[in-house]
């Protein structure tokens, strides 16, 4: 029995591919923390966890390898913006924490899905955020923009990472910036993000139109091990997000980072 399993998949624009496959007669597994919001998606099978924590996506990766041992797709949706900085109770800085190291782990830790299609944020030509090498959990001057952008810009460098280690593997790993779509955008906003918010909310894309780029990859995933679209036309990773440098880079610190927290 193959699955989907989709993070974020109680809302937004991971709920919409939830009911999309279920209505295919996919087995679904979706992952986030609102039993409520997971009952609307009754066919759906529902991890509940909270995401921003390592010892929660560990237990998530053990009980998907476990149940569901071929995954067709992994699909990284789940976010939250906070304005104001948040540290989770393991010591990392919110945004850090639940929208790229969780992508980290899961992308590094279920065993073999064919393609995984991580929903964030890279554009053509520009860096899409800067990573604080020096202060990656945002402990100086904390912006919840920046560190939704630093987020995304390690999301970039994350595929490239994970292109290298497993390019002679099965798995094909997409980054996909779906555009403005009109969905929940989970988070605790100050007034001015939240009338930026609303405005994204009025104009954005409907949310059937904002997922068909992420179901045609998961359909037809690209031949190359690293492929990157915004919403549906490819990236060349010949630009600044994809230097190969910063991502091993980063690959080396998330996995200090995570040894630091083990002992
Ligand atoms: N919407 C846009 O305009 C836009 C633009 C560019 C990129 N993106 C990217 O597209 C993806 C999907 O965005 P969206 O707008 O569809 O999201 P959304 O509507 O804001 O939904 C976010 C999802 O994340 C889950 N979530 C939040 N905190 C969690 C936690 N601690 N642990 C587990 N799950 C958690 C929520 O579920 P629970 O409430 O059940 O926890 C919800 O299912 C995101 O990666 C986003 O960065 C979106």
């Amino acid at each position: 029995m193959t699955a989907i399993v989709i993070t974020g998949g109680t809302d937004g624009m991971g709920r919409a591919l939830a009911r999309t496959y279920l209505d295919r007669g996919d087995t679904v597994v979706i992952v986030g923390r609102d039993p409520a919001k997971a009952a609307t998606l009754p066919d759906a099978h529902f991890i509940r966890a909270d995401l921003s924590l390592v010892a929660e996506n560990r237990r998530v990766i053990e009980e998907i390898n476990e149940r569901y041992p071929a995954v067709r797709a992994l699909v990284l949706c789940a976010r939250y913006f906070r304005s104001t900085r948040f540290v989770t109770a393991e010591g990392f800085e919110g945004t850090f924490a639940l929208d790229y190291l969780s992508r980290f782990l899961l992308s590094h830790g279920l065993d073999r899905p064919r393609v995984i299609v991580n929903v964030s944020g890279p554009a053509p030509g520009i860096p899409a955020g800067r990573i604080r090498w020096n202060d990656l959990m945002l402990e100086r001057g904390y912006d919840g923009v920046a560190a939704q952008m630093q987020a995304g810009r390690a999301n970039d460098l994350l595929g490239v990472a994970f292109a290298r280690r497993h390019a002679a593997g099965p798995t094909r790993y997409v980054l996909i910036n779906p555009g403005p779509v009109s969905t929940s955008f989970a988070g605790e906003y100050d007034a001015a993000t939240a009338a930026h918010v609303a405005g994204l909310k009025r104009y954005g894309a409907p949310v059937d139109d904002g997922i068909k780029p992420i179901i045609a990859r998961v359909d037809a995933p690209p031949a190359e091990p690293l492929s990157a679209f915004l919403p549906d036309a490819r990236i060349s990773l010949d630009n600044p997000s994809f230097v190969p440098g910063d991502a091993g880079r980063l690959d080396d610190l998330t996995r200090r980072l995570l040894r630091s927290r083990d002992n």
